[in-house]
């Protein structure tokens, strides 16, 4: 049985998050982090399990406490990554790895392998993580850090802001397209690597701050170290994809992926884009090809899971006019 997620937060103010009940502390042996440096953060300062290990309530919970995330926009990420990537048996998540931990598993092709999985949520073109292809798609990567601190000092006067957003983004397709021959730039990947690119900028900037520039020392501490700076406030009144289409527009592509060798960007006319129904295609693909995929024909408390989690990830679409579909059937 699937935990109920919390609905929205009734006291939106900014606040200190980084509280005595939130320290940081480091890792302890088996603990768990990811691709993900929201999740690893509240991890690290056990607004989520310490271990990394958490249900999709859990983390919905926890990244509107934590963040201040607008409600809609938590159920659709969570869920969707729960979908593909957690035990829906045991309604638990890896915020990283494959792990034991997440209990006895549904049957193959299920992969229930954590956020770590590359291709199903987790994708090619993040900012300070590298493409699978190179061998690491989850652990904090100095050099494209390093590139990202010389974008903002080129393009932001050393801060991470809108600009620079727009501009790093690009600068990571360009790369992947350039040096990764099974570089993949298609809907989900498509749509989370620009949300991804302004979540910095409507996540890690302190609440009490209105310009819209994120300090790249402590772009650094959430990035690398997972941890908020002394002192830190969640953003003021809830936040979600704000500035994606700023980013967008900056260097407009459709979404595509390398076939066979490297600098040879196909584009891919059956990926959801930023067209009018592209939100609703991205549902249903997700829906009737990656979900179905991995739970082909499902029986009875998988399919009821599979059919409650599905629900929870229709409603993280709220107000977006798309019509729910029933794979396996309804209960
Ligand atoms: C990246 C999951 C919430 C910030 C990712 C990735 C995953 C993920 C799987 C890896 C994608 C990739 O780069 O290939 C989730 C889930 C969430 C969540 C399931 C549940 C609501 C948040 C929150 C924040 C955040 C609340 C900010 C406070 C980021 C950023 C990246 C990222 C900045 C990009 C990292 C990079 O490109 O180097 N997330 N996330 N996420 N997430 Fe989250
Ligand atoms: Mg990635």
């Amino acid at each position: 049985e699937p935990a109920t997620p919390p609905g929205p937060l009734k006291d939106t103010s900014a606040k200190l998050v980084n509280d005595k009940a939130h320290p940081w502390k480091p890792l302890a042996p088996g603990d768990i982090r990811g691709p993900c440096p929201g999740l690893n953060t509240l991890a690290s300062h056990g607004w989520l399990p310490r271990n990394g290990i958490a249900s999709p309530a859990q983390i919905v919970e926890a990244v509107q406490e934590g963040f201040n995330m607008e409600n809609s926009l938590a159920f659709f990420v969570t869920y969707g990554a729960h979908l593909v990537d957690g035990n829906l048996l045991t309604d638990k998540l890896s915020i990283g790895g494959k792990t034991s931990l997440t209990g006895p598993n549904p049957p193959a092709p299920a992969i229930v392998g954590g956020l770590n999985t590359h291709a199903v949520f987790e994708g090619d073109t993040s900012m300070t993580r590298a493409d699978f292809f190179f061998g690491d798609n989850h652990d904090f990567n100095e050099t494209l850090f390093d590139e990202m601190v010389k974008f903002t000092n080129k393009f932001g006067a050393g801060k991470y802001n809108l600009t620079v957003a727009g501009e790093f983004r690009w600068q990571r397709i360009q790369d992947s397209i350039a040096t990764n021959p099974t570089m993949s730039f298609v809907s989900p990947r498509y749509y989370t690597a620009y949300a991804e690119s302004v979540f910095p900028l409507n996540f890690f900037i302190d609440g009490r701050q209105t310009d819209g520039q994120l300090d790249m020392t402590v772009a650094r501490g959430f990035f690398q170290n997972s941890r908020m700076p002394d002192d830190f406030f969640r953003a003021n009144g809830t936040r979600s994809t704000e500035g994606f289409d700023d980013v967008v527009a900056a260097h407009p592509i459709q979404p595509g992926r390398n076939v066979d060798r490297v600098n040879n960007y196909v584009l891919d006319p059956t990926s959801a884009d930023f067209s009018d129904s592209g939100f609703c295609l991205l549902y249903t693909n997700f829906v009737n090809q990656t979900v179905r995929s991995l739970y082909p024909t499902p029986t009875g408390a998988l399919r009821s899971a599979l059919n409650k989690n599905l629900d929870f990830f229709f409603r993280g679409m709220d107000g977006s006019g798309c019509t729910q579909i029933f794979p396996f059937g309804t209960d």
